[in-house]
């Protein structure tokens, strides 16, 4: 709601007030309007404040309403009265004003904001564009370019730089209502005329066309397929060069167009979802509600290779005392050297001031951490070297101590054994940057205690990071379904298909990266060393094994083969392409021939390869896999998954996940395509189709917040 009072110096202030960030929900929206036909009304009243409670102004539209029908009145014709109000309204931001907040702010004919505050139109993160009129009210008020960067990113912009841009008129260290109030007194009974941001003309450089053109090419290669921002830039060049009526009858039909397009419905998934990661459940009745964190104040990390040093620095940031651990002199001055550099870089980036970051410390004696309250063990990815520290983590750490492993898919139960505390054992995946990456999968072993999974995923909180809590099994969930994705790629390699043709259907979808790029990057040696772990190439492999197969199955020894002859990707120069130019790929005329000898070594006969089949070979069986995982119980849903993906493996968030995805494509559709590939390929064992995709379908398909009801709970590892 809104509340109105009116106080001495012939001041009305009006409230918003719906916890927690005040949200203009329906009954919000018809308080306003209610309050300031009041305020207009009351002969008393010579200007209007209107603010939020609890130190926030306006968090902006109230997403749950989306996806019902609109009630109550609606925000453009709200803030067109605002602004027709021939009494001075003046905005109080304090806090937040986001979105609709900021836009219902560019309504009022004055701003003052708390230095501590934030604004933004963040719409474009959420699929859509500012539609009450704010793709059309600040490039009037801000210009163009500035303008176009705002809407086009939706980025949070602080209070310093809204008013060294003009989206606020001042900004204070002390009362930001206080100063409104007494603000609002001087300019009372002043035409707001020029004050009305609708009858401005927007700033245009002369190279208007030029600038908006860049924008697009830009966005384009930035948002890879994302519709809202192409629209916001549409909107902004509205704004330039029509009549405010004409801009905001554009803006409406292109928020029609985005509101009904899958990709707001995509991306306001993920929007709950990411939230809802962090209310997490395990079928012994554990939950994130009924069980306490331990308290952090010390932790350790073993380890400061490229995992370690970015944990140590994640640790840090939070303001955690950190003790960092190195088996040998030269490689604990390396990493001193290496994550002290990262800190200032950091604290540079982020204003932190060092009084704000946990201290490190660095030992090569492991008996220094004795008094930790958690551990997280980031070394090689060697069983028997893990489970030798673990043991004696044991007996060094205190009996209570969280023991943390950042494997990325070794048994975390046998990790465990390993402990003499195997409850306090837990999984944490980071991933690499580590003090980039969101994403922090929590591994949850069998006998791991709900007190450690609730620890693990407060600190995924307190390091800002998006906790989610997996089952035990190789991979867990991300690395899982990456496998048969990859495999896909080497197949069709196989068969016909260059690695740039892959990568470029790939990127169309949305990735960042295609696969091959994806995996010159981060080394081909990273998948060869766990093929020759597993015995599938090296020297563990039974002589006479054939090339192309392993347990009666489809192999490829294509990435093998590649790492045999020294193209271990970017850092030798040269992998799936070659690297003249440091980082630029370009295809390798020595591969392409290298895959004609194959084919023809091998007896296969090379074909075109359409770019529907590379798109669902290599997604439908990423996807099937997910399926399988949601039957074991390794993730607790479908949701959970797509968390994964869409904020550790750059899955694009206008495409909600790949479970989303799959709905959205429709599940019939998905089994019909993995049936007619398994049966074209029925030695490729993952495209066999998952017997849970299978009874989703026979159920006619419900929509995904459905399915974790189905899944059978008994058969999970969480
Ligand atoms: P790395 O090879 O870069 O670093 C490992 C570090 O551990 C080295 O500096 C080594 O000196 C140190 N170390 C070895 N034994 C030690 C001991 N007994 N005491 C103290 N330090 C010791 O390895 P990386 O890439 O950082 O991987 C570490 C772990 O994180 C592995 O389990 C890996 O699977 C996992 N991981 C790696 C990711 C990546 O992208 N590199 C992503 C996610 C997880």
């Amino acid at each position: 709601m809104a509340l109105y009072r009116r106080i001495p110096g012939a001041i009305a202030v009006i409230t918003l007030t719906n916890p927690p960030v005040n949200a203009l929900s329906c009954t919000v929206r018809e308080a306003i309007y209610e309050t300031v036909k009041r305020a207009t009304a009351d002969q008393e009243v010579k200007a209007i404040v209107l603010c939020g409670a609890n130190g926030k102004f306006c968090g902006g539209a109230d997403i749950k309403e989306f996806s019902r029908e609109m009630r109550g009145p609606p925000l453009v014709p709200m803030i067109d009265m605002i602004e027709e109000s021939e009494k001075p309204v003046v905005a109080v931001i304090e806090g937040v004003a986001f979105g609709g907040g900021l836009e219902l702010a560019l309504g009022c004919h004055y701003r003052i904001a708390h230095s501590g505050a934030q604004v933004g139109l963040t719409e474009v993160t959420l699929g859509l564009l500012p539609a009450a009129g704010g793709t059309q009210r600040l490039p009037r008020l801000i210009g163009v370019p500035a303008a176009l960067d705002i809407i086009t990113t939706g980025r949070h912009v602080s209070a310093q730089e809204a008013v060294r841009l003009g989206i606020v008129d001042k900004v204070t260290d002390s009362s930001a209502m206080e100063e409104a109030i007494e603000f609002a007194k001087t300019v009372a009974g002043e035409p707001m005329g020029p004050r009305r941001l609708s009858l401005w003309t927007a700033a245009c450089p002369e190279d208007l066309d030029s600038l908006l053109e860049g924008a697009l090419v830009r966005i384009r290669q930035r948002s890879r397929g994302a519709l809202a921002p192409v629209a916001c830039v549409q909107a902004v060049r509205a704004a330039a060069s029509l009549p405010f009526a004409q801009g905001m009858k554009k803006e409406q039909e292109l928020m029609a167009y985005l509101f009904t397009s899958g990709q707001a419905r995509a991306m306001q998934y993920c929007f709950f979802t990411q939230r809802a990661a962090a209310r997490w459940t395990t079928p012994s009745g554990a939950s994130w509600e009924n069980t306490k964190a331990r308290p952090v104040r010390q932790a350790a990390v073993i380890g400061l290779g490229t995992m370690g040093k970015g944990i140590a620095v994640s640790l840090s940031r939070a303001g955690i005392p950190v003790i960092a651990v190195e088996t040998e002199q030269k490689r604990l001055k390396a990493g001193r050297k290496a994550v002290n550099s990262m800190l200032t870089r950091e604290s540079q980036k982020r204003g932190l001031a060092e009084a704000h970051l946990g201290s490190i410390s660095f030992t090569l004696d492991l008996r220094k951490l004795r008094d930790t309250d958690l551990v997280i063990e980031a070394v090689f990815e060697d069983m028997a070297l893990k489970k030798q520290i673990f043991s004696k983590l044991s007996s060094v750490c205190r009996p209570d101590a969280l023991l943390c492993t950042n494997t990325s898919g070794l048994n975390i139960d046998e990790i465990a054994s390993a402990a003499s505390r195997p409850e306090l054992v837990v999984g944490t995946h980071f991933f690499a940057p580590a003090h980039v990456m969101k994403l922090l999968e929590v591994v949850c072993g069998p006998r791991t205690s709900p007190v450690a999974v609730a620890t693990a995923m407060q600190l995924a909180k307190r390091l800002e990071k998006i906790g989610v809590v997996v089952g035990n099994c190789s991979g867990f969930v991300g690395n899982r379904m990456m496998r048969p994705y990859t495999e896909q790629a080497y197949y069709l390699l196989e068969e016909g298909a260059r690695p740039e043709e892959v990568d470029l259907v790939l990127e169309e979808f949305g990735f960042a990266m295609g696969i091959f790029r994806v995996m010159d990057l981060s080394g081909l040696d990273v998948g060869w060393r766990s093929r020759k772990e597993l015995g599938l190439t090296g020297p563990k492999l039974p002589p006479g094994t054939e090339a192309r197969s392993r347990g009666g199955k489809r192999y490829s020894p294509l990435p093998d083969i590649l790492c045999e002859s020294g193209r271990l990707g970017q850092k030798t120069g040269r992998g799936w392409y070659l690297y003249e130019k440091e980082r630029v790929a370009t295809p390798d005329p020595w591969l392409q021939s290298f895959l004609e000898d194959y084919r023809s070594r091998f007896g296969i006969q090379s074909r075109r390869v359409g770019q529907d089949e590379i798109l669902e070979r290599c997604l439908y069986s990423l996807i099937n896999e997910g399926f399988r995982i949601l039957q074991e119980g390794i993730a607790a849903s479908p949701e959970d998954i797509d968390v994964i993906y869409v904020s550790g493996y750059g899955w694009p968030r206008h495409r909600g996940g790949p479970m989303f995805y799959a709905w959205m494509v429709g599940l019939p559709k998905v089994l019909d395509k993995l049936e007619h590939y398994h049966r074209t390929h029925p030695d490729i064992p993952n495209l066999a189709p998952s017997s849970m995709l299978r009874k989703l379908v026979a159920r006619g398909s419900p929509p995904v917040h459905q399915w974790r009801a189905l899944i059978q709970q008994h058969s999970s590892q969480l």
